[in-house]
């Protein structure tokens, strides 16, 4: 018999056009004008970030896979999870670590993974269901709205991989960690990665490549805003940047201008001008003082069970709870 595979789109098309719209209206009327991190996953972003995630100056997907093989069984065992909840799955990969544990304790009942790209997340959920034969639930999501709609069968290990925490200003972050509490209940564990603080160098070669994915990954939100809202943006007419910044403890990326220029969106019946030089700020990637994780955690409402690094210190796992 095969298990149950169901995937819930909570993001209709109007929601998504509703939402591309205020985005933009918003933040590109702001100064600094930015444009948020959700509007690159579309089919083509997912592609390109997978793709990001095999460059040689990307550590952070192999430091956290290195403390995933190292550390899963005692994960597995430390959360006494039936479930795993996978926020901002992308393809799950790493996550395959943490399930393989789960299953060979014998405890894994169901997976539910929750991310916007919906592309990804549908051939992400039937590989995990084709392999686990186990209960998957996919759900097309904002993970900033949806976490409290989200089932919730047996006792669940939430994970929130990747350091995407990071793509969150403080306030926001704080937000949102409260709301990963809200949505637990007692006996459930929240597993996050964050990247930490090293060397500028290293940092500003992880988000600007020399294949130059990095830089077709961030031009690409232009074309997501084209095909959403009828915008007119040329991607050949800006530059990806990133840039250090050290009051925020990030890297930001950004796009600039190459000259002056004005784009229309029609969705909006709005014209931008942008002069030459000027910057949209597309994300910000917080790297995190070690101490800052357990303390933010806590101010959420969440006790560290456990928090392991790899070998050279670069990127950190920590297991909390309620
Ligand atoms: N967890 C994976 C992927 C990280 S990339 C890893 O560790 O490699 C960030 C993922 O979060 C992408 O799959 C993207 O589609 C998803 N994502 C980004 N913003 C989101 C949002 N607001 N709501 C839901 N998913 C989001
Ligand atoms: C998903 N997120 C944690 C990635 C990061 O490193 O901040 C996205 C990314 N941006 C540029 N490269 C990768």
């Amino acid at each position: 018999m095969t298990s149950p595979f169901t995937v819930e789109v909570l993001v209709s098309d109007t929601d998504r056009l509703r939402a591309a719209e205020q985005d933009v209206r918003r933040g590109l009327a702001e100064r600094p004008r930015s444009i948020p991190p959700v509007w690159f996953y579309d089919e083509t972003g997912s592609l390109l970030f997978d793709r990001i995630t095999r460059l040689p100056e990307y550590y952070l997907t192999r430091c956290e896979r290195a403390i995933l093989e190292a550390r899963s069984e005692e994960i597995a065992a430390a959360s006494g999870a039936d479930t795993l909840v996978e926020i901002g799955s992308g393809t799950s990969e790493k996550t395959l670590l943490l399930l393989d544990a789960m299953a060979d304790r014998g405890s894994l009942r169901h997976i539910v993974l929750l991310d916007i790209s919906e592309e990804i997340l549908r051939k992400a959920a039937a590989e995990l269901q084709a392999r686990y034969r186990v209960e998957v639930h996919a759900v097309v999501g904002d993970l900033r709205r949806d976490l409290v709609r989200l089932p919730r069968p047996g006792r669940q290990l939430w994970a929130f991989l990747g350091s995407t925490i990071g793509n969150f200003e403080p306030a926001s972050r704080a937000e949102l960690l409260a709301q990963f509490r809200r949505a637990m209940g007692p006996g459930d564990t929240f597993l996050l990665g964050t990247d930490l603080r090293k060397a500028t160098d290293r940092l500003l070669a992880a988000y600007d490549d020399a294949e130059g994915v990095t830089a077709r990954f961030n031009l690409n939100v232009l074309e997501v805003l084209d095909a959403t809202l009828g915008a007119d943006f040329d991607p050949g007419r800006f530059e990806h940047r990133a840039v250090w910044n050290p009051d925020g403890g990030w890297i930001e990326m950004r796009l600039r201008s190459k000259e002056d220029q004005q784009v229309k969106v029609a969705a909006l019946d709005m014209v931008i001008h942008l002069a030459r030089g000027e910057e949209i700020l597309t994300e910000i990637s917080t790297k995190f003082q070690p101490d800052a994780v357990p303390a933010e955690l806590g101010r959420a409402g969440l006790g560290v069970r456990g928090a392991w690094s790899d070998d050279d210190g670069d990127f950190l796992l920590t297991l909390a709870a309620p």
